[in-house]
């Protein structure tokens, strides 16, 4: 297959709302990722994402709308839905609701709850509205690589594979989208990402966050999510997670870098603030602060890949605010290796 590049435009959108009609997968921006886009209401188009991704058929997808008044055909929608919808629609927040019939079964891997999002991304939403249809979004990443947060990355994962990538320049969020699920009395995070939990208590007055954010499923546990059982954001590279004081972190990093087999290659993630604590050692800045680490830690990743890095030393961030999201992907990405130093 021939994959089209094409900076987002009108005509270009036009073509990917034909080609969504027609039944195929389009590679298009939203706020926080790269989505691989199809009808969410055809399941042959649905079953092709999968085949693009290599995604395994037990992890459901999410539906993308593009105005309140599509939600209705989809799912149950309940009080607390209403009010999150009101503070943080369009915007890069997942509902999880009791689904209705109409939607296909390989949309939500069987499950009886369906994943609904409206994008804030203006190419998202014009993509949504002339298609005319809701549309099925996993990343646009192949399965088990980092999410893609360029149309450049896309095409490295995705060239041949798809028809069409519309390019909307970088994504200003980064990291995926917060998965609420509000099919129970109460409202609980089963991933974290730019609607905090804390914005989201202000909201609902509550707010659960599942445990397993921060650490690796036991044995035999059942995923509150079906995305947290698979591995995912893995670089090549072996990865640890180091947490503590500032200085005795860069100390402990430059230690273990300086001792690091001559066979292995080895990176640094910092950030701007620290970078010069390391000297000529080989970094990679996460930016100023955690919400520029969301940004930039998938490109970090995948940059660790290109340069066949063998093992990462990184740096961590308070887990509040934003900073839950980029510590969830970073201690996946490091197989949960972390030291309290
Ligand atoms: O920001 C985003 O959410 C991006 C953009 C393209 O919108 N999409 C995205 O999709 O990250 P994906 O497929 O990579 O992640 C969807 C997550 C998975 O972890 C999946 O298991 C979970 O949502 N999910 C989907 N439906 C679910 C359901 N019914 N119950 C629980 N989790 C669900
Ligand atoms: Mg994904």
């Amino acid at each position: 297959m021939q994959t089209q590049f094409l900076s987002a435009d009108e005509q270009s959108l036009q073509l990917g709302a034909e080609l969504i009609k027609a039944g195929q997968v389009v590679g298009f921006p939203t706020e926080t990722v790269y989505g691989l886009g199809a009808d969410a209401l055809n399941s042959e188009a649905v079953h092709a994402i999968f085949a693009a991704k290599c995604r395994p058929a037990d992890n459901p997808l999410i539906v993308h709308i593009a105005e309140w008044n599509e939600i209705e055909p989809l799912c149950h929608v309940n009080e607390m839905a209403r009010r999150l919808a009101d503070a943080f629609w369009p915007g890069p927040l997942t509902m999880i609701l009791p689904r209705k019939d109409i939607i296909p079964d390989v949309v939500t891997a069987g499950l009886d709850s369906v994943a609904i999002r409206m994008p804030s991304h203006p190419i998202a939403r014009q993509l949504i509205s002339l298609s005319g249809c809701p549309i099925a979004a996993p990343s646009a990443n192949r399965s088990g690589r980092p999410s893609p947060t360029t149309a450049a990355h896309v095409l490295e994962d995705m060239d041949g594979r798809v028809p069409l990538i519309l390019d909307g320049g970088p994504c200003s969020v980064g990291v995926e989208s917060t998965v609420v699920s509000l099919t129970g009395d109460m409202a609980v995070v089963l991933r974290p990402g730019g609607v905090t939990p804390e914005m989201i208590a202000a909201v609902l007055g509550d707010c659960k966050i599942a445990d397993s954010i921060m650490r690796p499923l036991k044995e035999g546990e059942a995923a509150p999510s079906p995305g947290m059982k698979h591995k995912h954001y893995a670089p090549r590279a072996r990865m640890t997670l180091y947490e503590g004081e500032a200085q005795a972190v860069e100390k402990r990093i430059c230690h273990e870098y300086d001792s690091t087999s001559a066979k292995e290659k080895p990176l640094i993630l910092t950030c701007d603030a620290h970078i010069a604590a390391y000297g000529d050692r080989r970094c990679y800045s996460l930016g100023a602060d955690a919400a520029a680490a969301a940004r930039n830690l998938f490109a970090a990743l995948r940059y660790a890949d290109e340069e066949s890095i063998t093992r990462i030393y990184s740096e961590s961030y308070s887990q509040s605010g934003v900073g839950l999201a980029v510590m969830n992907r970073m201690a996946r990405a490091a197989g949960f290796d972390m030291v309290n130093v």
